[in-house]
């Protein structure tokens, strides 16, 4: 089934250049990128986007380091783009994500890991509707 996903290249990436890099693989993997904003993430839409690890230990410094500089938001399109997503970004941990992965090649740490993709469709809808209206994506 064609579905879309969300899609953050994260601080560490930007900061690095990588986007163009982490683009390729995204389009080598067959998903198309039918809407990409460059923006500078206010801590109020950090806070709202990550509000189900409140409660983790991490967040203080997630929403921290999501602020520090730069990300690219996107809308993933494709078959099964939601878990197709996962697949390209590999483990949240790049020292167990697999080969060719996009954390695998770029990541820095379980913190800066250069990518997020949505975990399921009902987020997804949810993510894109955070940072995108039906008229920026143009599939
Ligand atoms: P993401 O897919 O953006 O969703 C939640 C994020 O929390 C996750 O990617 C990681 O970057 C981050 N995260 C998960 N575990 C840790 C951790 N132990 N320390 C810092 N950040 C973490």
């Amino acid at each position: 089934m064609t579905e879309r996903t969300f899609s953050i290249i994260k601080p560490d990436a930007t900061r690095r250049n990588l986007t163009g890099k982490v683009n390729a693989v995204i389009e080598d993997a067959g998903l198309r990128i039918v809407a990409q904003r460059r923006i500078r993430m206010s801590e109020a839409q950090a806070k709202t986007f990550y509000e189900v690890h409140a409660e983790r230990p991490f967040y203080g410094e997630l929403v921290e380091f999501m602020t520090s500089a730069p990300v690219v938001v996107q809308v993933l399109e494709g078959e099964n783009a939601v878990a197709r997503y996962r697949e390209v970004m590999g483990a949240t941990n790049p020292a167990q994500a697999a080969d060719g992965t996009i954390r695998k090649l770029y990541a820095e740490s379980v913190g800066e890991n250069s990518v997020h993709g949505s975990d399921s469709l009902e987020n997804a809808r949810i993510e894109i509707a955070q940072f995108f209206t039906d008229a920026d994506i143009v599939g």
